[in-house]
């Protein structure tokens, strides 16, 4: 992609919460926004009380802060019944032994449970994890075992696809919905809450730099890497939700990811929290008339998603969005992908809206580059940097680059959100700094002369698939394991709905032969074993794979430059 010269989009008029960019841009500090916050000045530091508690003894008590849909259900909550719950179930999480710095895995849908438990978790100081609803056996186990995790709460669906012979670690396992027969380690957390009164004062201190939650993510080597982040996040998330997200007292705020993904919890949970606005939670797989049917009765104002899921709402046409109304939106944002100038006219033309790009990684925690009300957008550009955030294009060798020329998006170090540490994995913390100062996204992007950052692919092989990270390294290890499969080497291919797709050249063993059977029984290996969003969408049978002279690595690059050769073609 690159710098796209079309129309400027004006900005928006009226009461937005950051009026003047550059000029804030210029006076910004991020102590001014740590003031704000009591632990300032007393030191008592839970993301869980800035989140919940706060609201309640603001006399917000009675504000909606969670309101669910799932096509069947309608729950609400307010603030005061959501400290009630968190504080609940807490108290239990405590009395079975979690404490201070402890894992606790947490493996739900998107349903309130999820979102409580997770503040119930950071409550006691514990690390919460958050895993993903569609994630199979083996990517449940990789993350736990990585942590050694004693606890995890889930629902009797998803503990089907937790191998618990496997993880030894596993000491207690809190289940939110009801279960027959309950086998070893294994508690209902309803049970236990009706023996349990709730300690109102269950709140742990802990400090700005302890562990906050844990998400795993790929790259284009080895298995996900876990990473872990501080509370003091909170100063950037918070901030960000202000001016970013524009958040307002009267918001209802949708994020549409879910919280096993690092946007369903940092945006889907903490920031809206923070700023005291209410969240959407909506249950069910994606359906166009599902999603217009939550924007239409919750009234979301404000809306975050994802190129992606534009793209889908694009593709069922105008006629399906007509039969909603849609008029309490007031501003959308997208993030996780490159969004292309057709989606932001579609919203211009069908929702009368801007869409607002957003830039960020796991690993930095929090928006770095943003398109605000206030300022232009270019569309093409993931906008400019956040305030307090200083960005540059480096070179091969570290070396600044100047204006309108590509190479590697790095910020300066230390911003609030960024990580605490890579679990267990110093080395690849430090590789995320390979000159002084500055962290390196491994994102290439050109910057132009008016500041706007404009995204230009990977530097490495990883994969962006509907805006999930998927490592190719994971993808073949997996693939190699079926007894079909000699070698593999898989790529991102291009693709308009999905902004790329996963697809693995293959070499198969001798005595397979190549069949439409064979090539699916493969693609449902992969599926049921990792996740559906990593399974090649396409397999191609080879003879060979390209490889490097010495190692003999697969590379990647030469499978996918033929493959963009033949796309061209
Ligand atoms: O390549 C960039 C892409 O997603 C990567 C980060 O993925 P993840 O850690 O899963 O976080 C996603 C949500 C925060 C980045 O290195 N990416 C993210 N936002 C954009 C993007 N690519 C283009 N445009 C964006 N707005």
């Amino acid at each position: 992609m690159t710098v796209i010269d079309r129309k400027q989009l004006e900005p928006l008029k009226g009461n937005n919460n950051l009026i003047n960019y550059q000029e804030t841009y210029e006076q910004f500090s991020w102590e001014s926004i740590e003031q704000r916050f009591s632990w300032h000045k007393t030191g008592l530091v839970n993301m869980a009380y800035e989140c919940v508690d706060k609201h309640v003894e603001d006399g917000y008590g009675e504000k909606t802060g969670l309101h669910y849909v799932d096509g069947i259900a309608e729950q609400k909550y307010s603030f005061k019944e959501i400290k009630d719950k968190t504080d609940h179930i807490a108290t239990v999480l405590k009395a079975n032994g979690v404490k201070k710095g402890d894992f606790v895995f947490i493996f739900l849908p998107k349903h309130p449970d999820c979102y409580f438990t997770m503040i119930a978790a950071i409550k006691l100081g514990a690390i919460a994890g958050p895993l993903f609803e569609a994630f199979m056996e083996e990517a449940v186990k990789d993350r736990i075992s990585d942590c050694e995790g004693k606890y995890l709460i889930t629902d009797s669906a998803l503990l089907k696809r937790v191998p618990k012979q496997e993880l030894p670690s596993l000491e207690k396992i809190f289940i939110t919905d009801g279960k027959e027969r309950l086998e070893d380690k294994e508690i209902l957390l309803q049970n236990e809450l009706e023996k349990t009164a709730i300690d109102a004062n269950i709140l742990e201190w802990v400090d700005a730099e302890h562990g906050l939650n844990i998400h795993y993510t790929s790259g284009s080597t080895g298995k996900p890497k876990g990473i872990i982040h501080a509370h003091r996040a909170m100063v950037h998330q918070y901030q960000t939700g202000k001016w970013v997200l524009d958040l307002k007292e009267d918001d209802v705020y949708w994020c549409t990811a879910h919280p096993g993904w690092v946007t369903g919890t940092v945006y889907g949970i903490f920031t809206p929290w923070l700023n005291r606005a209410t969240i959407v939670v909506n249950g069910g797989r994606f359906a166009a008339s599902a999603w217009y049917e939550t924007l239409e009765k919750t009234k979301v104002s404000v809306w975050y998603s994802a190129p992606t899921a534009f793209r889908m709402l694009m593709a069922e046409g105008d006629e399906l969005q007509q039969q909603y109304d849609l008029s309490a939106i007031r501003h959308i944002l997208s993030v996780g992908e490159p969004l292309n100038p057709e989606v932001i006219y579609w919203g211009l033309d069908s929702l009368g809206k801007r869409i607002h790009d957003t830039w960020w990684m796991t690993e930095t925690g929090a928006q770095l580059i943003v398109n605000l009300p206030s300022e232009v957008i270019k569309p093409g550009s993931m906008g400019r940097p956040f305030p307090g955030i200083d960005i540059a294009i480096l070179d091969n060798e570290g070396v600044e680059q100047p204006r309108g020329t590509i190479g590697h998006l790095a910020i300066k170090a230390p911003w609030p959100g960024l990580m605490k540490e890579v679990w267990k994995n110093k080395e690849k913390h430090q590789s995320y700094f390979p000159f002084d100062g500055w962290y390196v996204s491994g994102d290439l992007a050109i910057q132009d002369t008016d500041g706007y950052i404009f995204f230009q692919g990977r530097s490495d092989d990883m994969i962006n698939s509907s805006g999930e990270r998927i490592g190719p390294f994971e993808v073949e290890s997996k693939l190699i394991e079926h007894p079909a499969v000699a070698e593999a080497g898989v790529i991102g291919k291009p693709d308009p709905l999905r902004g790329e797709i996963v697809k693995a050249f293959i070499i198969l063993r001798k005595g397979y032969l190549a069949s439409e059977e064979l090539l699916d029984d493969i693609r449902k290996f992969v599926k049921t074993r990792l996740a559906a969003h990593s399974a090649p969408r396409e397999i191609e049978i080879v003879d060979e794979l390209p490889k490097t002279k010495i190692s003999g690595k697969i590379l990647r690059r030469e499978l996918k430059a033929r493959e963009l050769e033949k796309l061209q073609r």
